[in-house]
């Protein structure tokens, strides 16, 4: 039997390559260079499946590409907004992405900037590596507790929920959360959470506010002055979500000036870009988008692509339709 072809833009876990290898007349990209807009069209004109990840951008330019032989693109992590689910459908093209198997890691990143940022974790690390360090004393580099201090949640999806039970439960942090649609009450049943009927509800009332809510037109600088002004001045900001929901320029002037206390950001507009402002701050705390890196995550996000791709090859309803 011909084996359907796949081509892996960018390099994956071995084991997943393997499995792939296994089943797939696959290109893999071993020395995991970004594929050029030429690269990925031709991929979509040689190849049945493409399998993207979130540094793609995939646009009507790349998906409308003449004489397309690919009929799904797997993509390796939960965010789509680097697709254009428009020109997808009308195209008639799958789009899978890989939900659950990431959702402890990356709420595990929210509640490490949470700590990183209250408890001035990495300011901390580049005092003693600077050598800076001349021993303790009662009110050197002093930090914000965090246990028993409110969270507030914008979106209340999976990650957001697991980053609520920590919160809630390792830290008895109360939690109040903004979600545009209603969550079944069994979702958050053991955390007590308090709901807001707008973001700006969330950032006046929480100490902590953390982002989860997707990237895109809607969510664009959701996070901007104004709405900045609205939290405490003892408040920090955490984003695992997309750089682009929050203005990194306001941001910066709001962290400069006291607006806020502070920020931890995973993810930023324009990464690996990083405005070289933040660099100067020592208020935010910043990590080069490390919210699913670690190697059980990575591996099973690789294997929830290769279910999909195999559901859809043998013609059984993929498991993860984005469309
Ligand atoms: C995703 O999957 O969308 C994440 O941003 C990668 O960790």
């Amino acid at each position: 039997m011909v084996k359907p072809v796949v081509v892996v833009t960018r390099r994956w876990p071995q084991a997943v390559e393997d499995r792939l290898s296994a089943d797939y007349d696959v290109c893999l990209n071993q020395d995991d260079t970004p594929m050029s807009v030429t690269e990925l069209q031709y991929a979509m004109q040689n190849a049945d499946a493409v399998l993207p990840t979130v540094t793609d951008v995939f646009d009507a330019e790349i998906i409308n590409v003449n004489e397309r032989r690919t009929r799904i693109l797997g993509n390796f992590g939960v965010g789509f907004n680097h697709i254009d689910l428009e020109a997808a459908t009308v195209a008639g093209i799958t789009v899978t992405n890989t939900p659950d198997v990431l959702t402890d890691c990356t709420a595990d990143i929210a509640m490490m900037l949470l700590l990183m940022t209250a408890r001035r974790g990495a300011e901390g690390d580049r005092h003693v590596r600077d050598r800076e360090w001349i021993g303790w004393r009662p009110t050197h580099m002093l930090g914000t507790k965090v246990t028993g201090k409110t969270l507030g949640l914008i979106g209340m999806g999976r990650i957001a929920r697991a980053m609520a039970k920590k919160a809630h439960h390792g830290f008895n942090m109360p939690i109040l959360y903004y979600n545009p649609s209603s969550i079944s009450d069994d979702l958050i049943a053991d955390l007590n959470a308090v709901k807001c009927d707008s973001p700006e509800d969330v950032l006046s009332r929480a100490d902590f506010v953390s982002l989860h809510c997707p990237g895109g037109e809607q969510t664009f600088h959701l996070i901007n002055a104004d709405r900045l002004k609205l939290m405490k001045p003892t408040a920090h900001l955490i984003n695992t979500a997309r750089g682009d929901v929050v203005d990194t320029l306001a941001l910066i002037n709001a962290l400069r000036n006291g607006t806020i206390a502070g920020a931890g950001l995973d993810v930023f507009e324009g990464e690996p870009h990083v405005n070289p402002e933040l660099l100067t701050l020592d208020n935010v705390s910043l990590l080069p988008h490390l919210g699913s890196a670690t190697q059980e995550t990575r591996i099973a996000m690789g294997h929830r692509v290769v279910d999909n791709l195999d559901a859809f090859f043998r013609g059984a309803d993929v498991i993860d339709r984005v469309v």
